[in-house]
């Protein structure tokens, strides 16, 4: 009897040894080491898991509020890694290396909708979110991207998941000539981030 409470103990013991050290490996990981990685041709490896990084905002453009023919008529999540988020609260500026995650999210749709695709739901009348649609990413790499600003796009699918496992750079004109005509900073449209970069104050 004594013996197998020992074992069971020693079980118990390794079993917390076995999460603790893969809470550490996810430390690391999504803490610090969160990096873009790229294959032999220079693609963009569709970033792991990416919901777990820092979420950052959400424009919506639904298609009610653009002649029902919306370019992305989802709502468009947006993930940065901490490292760069605690950069940008200390520096103002995306460090090398910066991913910037914008994963489309359609509008709630079904019988209940409103023409405009608007719903009720105890809340109030509104917009609200649905099935994920899509997924693009900007990269910071002053070595690859020096003709875009530092900047390069890519896109890995308009459609549910799976998205693509990888993407190619996108040319110029699909993606960061408009960034280059109309972002806020630094190729970012950081105005819509703003309002939930900052610490909050203390209570
Ligand atoms: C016609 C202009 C335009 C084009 C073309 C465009 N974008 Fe953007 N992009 C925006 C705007 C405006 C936002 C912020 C508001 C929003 O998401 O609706 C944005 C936001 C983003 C973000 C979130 C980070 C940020 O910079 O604010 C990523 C990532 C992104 N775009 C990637 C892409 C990729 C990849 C392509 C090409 C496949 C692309 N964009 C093409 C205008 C554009």
């Amino acid at each position: 009897m004594k013996l197998m409470i020992v074992v069971a103990g020693a079980a118990i013991l390794a079993g917390g040894a076995v999460m603790a050290a893969a809470a550490a490996k996810d430390k690391v990981k999504y803490g610090v080491d969160y990096k873009p990685q790229w294959t032999e041709n220079g693609e963009l490896k569709q970033p792991e898991d990416f919901r777990r990084l820092v979420f950052i905002g959400s424009p919506l453009t639904p298609n009610g509020l653009n002649d029902g023919a919306a370019g992305f008529p989802e709502y468009h999540n947006v993930y940065v890694q901490p490292k760069a988020f605690e950069a940008y609260r200390k520096s103002g500026e995306w460090p090398e290396g910066t991913m910037m995650i914008k994963e489309l999210q359609l509008v709630k749709t079904d019988d209940s909708n409103f023409e405009d695709g608007s719903r009720l739901e105890p809340s109030g009348r509104g917009f609200f979110p649905g099935v994920p649609n899509g997924m693009d990413v900007s990269v910071k790499d002053s070595s690859r991207f020096a003709d875009t600003n530092n900047w390069g796009y890519f896109n890995f699918g308009h459609n549910a998941p799976p998205y693509a496992a990888s993407a190619a750079a996108a040319p110029a004109e699909a993606c960061a000539s408009c960034h280059i005509a109309n972002a806020d900073e630094d190729m970012v449209f950081v105005d819509f981030y703003k309002g939930v970069l900052d610490p909050l104050p203390k209570p």
